[in-house]
């Protein structure tokens, strides 16, 4: 397999730091990786850096004939698999947005036809400003790939949306763009990237959606990012994957088998038609209800005061398998709370009979979000995670996996 290449263009914000991280992260992953710096970006950190992690000559001005001599413009956006902005600011993408190139880095992002992914970093309101807005549709519209900024305190000293996210879950973007053929395997887990051979583990993910008529349905705002990390995750160990979904727009990881589902009941036969398995992790947030009559028409506007919609309760997948003939080994449910999680998760797990609960604080922006702060729940304790990125959870519980399969 020929060894990947990115062109990363590091634009002028305070996340530009994080971009060092970045290199290094994907250069353990064999990447090769080039680095193309904006005036801008040389205020925050300096070429120097960014070379020796590289290994490579920094990249920064088209004017300089001794750069042009030695690779071209034309040629750096021609030799790249993937080129990143990371991280992109308003301003760049402005730029992109409007096909200004006026420097090197914006004379390569017009000129290439290369795939191209936007890793935002800006202040919460430059975020949400409507030109920004725009910019970011019309980007999307031309083909880019843009990540989802995360939310929390920004440098500025501002809450909210804007932060690059970290740099370990771009590095897992990349390689999902790249396909690349390693693997990324983080620290914790080196050395038993294949422990999981010849398991069988099953992951359900995503929302369910329950009908209410031809064209409306009851869902919820789980993105499935959570449970798609964790069905990578468990590929890289080497299991064989079972991952059933409800309506998401993910990409399947690579090496999984995925099944797709709408409504709880469908999920509930493909687990069970999946089965048996060494491990379950049932991430999915599934509806506890649906319609009692799903309406063969769209339902009118009676005019007549509230319109009846009668619930019955939707099958419990995990506690249908907490007592099934075909239990899987180990047995992991989720729980998202909003308030008193380790009471709630204990109840949880009393009565829905998995091995774990992983316990989400869903209180502030981990739904559709790229971060997770959890609470792992068994019979012998709770054990508290630091918030971390979704692919750092998953990679953190795959690897509880492997300690407690080797150990029984
Ligand atoms: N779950 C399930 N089937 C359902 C509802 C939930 O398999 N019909 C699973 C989820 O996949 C998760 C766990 O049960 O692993 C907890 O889900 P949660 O929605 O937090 O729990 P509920 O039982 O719905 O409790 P409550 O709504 O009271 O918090």
């Amino acid at each position: 397999m020929k060894t990947p290449r990115i062109l990363l263009i590091v634009s002028g914000g305070i996340a530009a730091y994080k971009a060092l991280e970045l290199v290094r992260l994907l250069r353990r992953e064999d990447i090769a990786v080039r680095a193309v710096m904006t005036e801008s970006a040389r205020q925050f950190v300096t070429p120097l850096s960014l070379g020796v992690l590289t290994g490579d000559q920094v990249y920064g001005n088209m004017f300089d004939l001794k750069e042009e001599s030695e690779i071209g413009h034309i040629q750096l956006s021609r030799q790249a698999d993937l080129i990143v902005i990371c991280p992109a600011t308003a301003n760049i993408m402005a730029k992109m947005a409007a096909g200004i190139a006026d420097d090197l880095a914006t004379t390569i992002l017009l000129a290439t036809d290369a795939p191209v992914l936007a890793v935002p970093a800006m202040n919460v309101r430059m975020w949400h400003h409507p030109a920004t807005q725009r910019n970011l549709a019309q980007l999307r519209a031309d083909g880019i790939t843009i990540m989802e900024p995360d939310s929390g305190g920004m440098a500025c000293g501002e809450w909210g949306k804007g932060r690059l996210p970290e740099p370990e879950v771009v590095a897992a973007e990349i390689r999902n763009l790249l396909s690349a053929p390693s693997p990324f395997v983080p620290s914790e887990v080196e050395g038993h990237s294949r422990a999981l051979h010849g398991k069988h583990v099953l992951v359900t993910a995503g929302p369910t959606h329950e009908p209410i008529d031809p064209v409306r349905y009851i869902a919820n705002r789980s993105s499935g990012k959570q449970g798609f990390a964790i069905a990578r995750a468990a590929a890289d160990a080497g299991a064989r994957v079972t991952l059933v979904s409800g309506p998401v727009a993910l990409p399947t990881p690579r090496g999984v088998t995925r099944v797709d589902v709408e409504t709880a009941r469908e999920m509930l036969a493909a687990v069970e038609a999946a089965l048996p398995a060494d491990v379950a992790f049932m991430v999915a947030a599934v509806a506890d209800y649906r319609t009692q009559d799903e309406a063969a028409q769209k339902i009118k506007k009676s005019g007549d005061g509230p319109a009846p919609l009668t619930l019955i309760e939707n099958p419990d997948i995990l506690a249908t398998l907490g007592k099934h003939p075909k239990r899987p080994g180990l047995l992991i449910g989720f729980a998202a709370e909003t308030e008193k999680l380790a009471d709630h998760a204990q109840a949880k797990l009393a009565r829905k009979g998995p091995d774990w609960i992983v316990a989400n604080d869903v209180s502030g922006d981990v739904m559709g979000g790229d971060a997770n702060s959890v609470h792992i729940v068994t019979a012998q304790g709770i054990d508290t995670w630091e918030r971390l990125p979704k692919g750092a959870v998953a990679n953190r519980l795959i690897e509880k996996v492997i300690h407690v399969l080797a150990v029984d």
